[in-house]
Formats: structure tokens, sequence, C-alpha cells
């Protein structure tokens, strides 16, 4: 895991950059938003537990935490979940009932502390309202992002993600063309599914976006994005639908790239995302 981060006054960024050989790293992010009820959004890997509680409790006292907002429960995302609700007696579990449902076939889920939510659905924080809002490319069906409508954040789960050349902690730095194919190689492997869509209802989900105005995005797969990037990024995946498809590796290109991960990591066993 890589040092926490802040990229707003009230959103720090629990980053991990995961190298990929040949490509350079993938960004992985849990968000800490210091609301007046104070919430963690997401939850990290799990093989980075002890450095993501440390993290964690250097921005704020897990016990001060009200909400843990699990944009859904691919293994990218709930690594110290059970960890941080044990550590964070006060916090609710907010996220789409089928994922607490899921989750329990792993772990025992407190269903008493579960706050089912869906596309829509505002949650008020004292200082700020948040509201549900459904990501345009996801891979996992029960995805569900985050706006904070007084500030205009959007965590956009796994959307607007992106292979990067190196790790960085503000897109902006990002050189242009790199930043584009870095996100369209990321949204035809995470979202396959963009190749099938109709073009223009697709444009109209991306409008739905536009009208959310937000202000800075925050991708669970990029570094914190503020300032004006929202038109460049819509335009990128305005192109996934024609884009070359992604092709899984062969068995002995992965076991290729097994063994440039380890080498690149030191690590006996490489750690994946999606
Ligand atoms: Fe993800
Ligand atoms: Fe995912």
């Amino acid at each position: 895991m890589d040092a926490p981060y802040q990229a707003a006054p009230d959103v720090h960024v629990l980053p991990t950059n995961l190298p990929l050989p040949g490509v350079g790293v993938l960004p992985i992010n849990a968000y800490v938003l210091l609301a007046e009820e104070p919430v963690l959004i997401d939850a990290g890997l799990g093989v980075d537990g002890d450095q993501f509680v440390d993290a964690l409790t250097s921005i704020v006292d897990p016990r001060a935490l009200r909400w843990v907002w699990l944009t859904h429960d691919d293994a990218d995302h709930t690594g110290s979940i059970r960890r941080v609700l044990e550590m964070a007696p006060n916090a609710r579990l907010v996220t789409h009932g089928f994922n607490a449902l899921r989750m329990s076939s792993w772990w025992p889920v407190p269903f008493d502390r579960v706050h089912a939510i869906r596309v829509g659905d505002r949650l008020p924080l004292g200082d700020r309202t948040l509201r549900a809002v459904a990501p345009p490319l996801y891979d996992n069906p029960m995805s569900i992002g985050v706006l904070d409508e007084a500030t205009g954040s959007l965590f956009s789960v796994d959307s607007f993600g992106a292979l990067l050349p190196e790790p960085t902690e503000d897109a902006a730095q990002v050189p242009h063309d790199a930043l584009a194919g870095g996100m369209r190689a990321w949204a035809t492997s995470d979202s396959p599914w963009a190749h099938l869509l109709d073009r223009q209802r697709f444009g109209q989900v991306l409008d739905g976006v536009r009208r959310l105005q937000p202000t800075r995005i925050f991708s669970s797969h990029l570094p914190a994005a503020t300032g004006t990037s929202l038109e460049r990024f819509l335009e990128v995946l305005e192109s996934v639908p024609d884009a070359e498809p992604a092709r899984a590796p062969s068995h002995e290109e992965f076991g290729f790239m097994l063994e440039a991960m380890m080498a690149a990591t030191g690590e006996r066993q490489p750690v994946a995302a999606g």
C-alpha cells in the first residue's frame, strides 16, 4: 500500500498502486470523507490489512466513523471491511442489499448494521447529504457511487479508472495520451459489455453524469481528479464501445505476467484487482 494523501479539504485517499510490469500501475483507492458524520468509502485490499488500518487511523479515529460506504463487493474494495467494522462500532455499513447478502457467504455480515441503499437514495450526514448514483461503467451490477451534493465530489466506483505509467496523486499530472489510452484499456477490460452498447443510449448515460455537475472525480482506480477533467474523461468513455476489445492472456502469457509481477513486487504471490 502507498502513503495516504489529501486530495481536497475534506477528502483523503488511501491508495495502493498495483504494479503491472510492461504497463505501469493500477491505482486502487479507498477514501475517507471528513463530513460531520465521517465516512469511509471502500476498504482496500486484503493483503494490505495492517497498513490499511494504520492509514485509516492516521486520518480519523475509527470510533468516530459513522458510515462505511461499500461501493460493491469486489475483492479490491472489501479487503479490510470486517476489521474496519469491528474497529468502528458506531459505523453502519451502507451498500446495495445484495452486496451484503453475497458477502455473508464468506464473513458474518452484521445485518443489523447494514443500511441498504439503491440509486437515488440520499444519506444525510449533518453538514451535507450524499446521493447514491449509478456509475456509467461497472464490473459488478451492485455498484453504487456517491455524489456529495455539498461539494460536487463524485466517487465513481470503477468508472474512470486507468492503467497508468507510474503512481501519481493527481490525474492532471498524467499526459493526455497516456491517460486516455490507460482509461480506455481499463474500461474495455473492466466493462467488456461496453462493446454491446447502443451508442446513443450510452451518450444519454454520460449526459446523466454531466448533469450531476461533479467538481471532482474520485474513482476507485484513478488518482484524484479535481478541476476540469470531467469533459476529457467523458470523451474517453464515449470512445470505449468502439475501442479494441480486451483480450484475456493465454496460459503462457499469464505465466510470464505472474513472473514479472512477482519480480517487480518481491512478493511470492501477486495481487489482483477488479
Ligand atoms: Fe475495482
Ligand atoms: Fe469492481
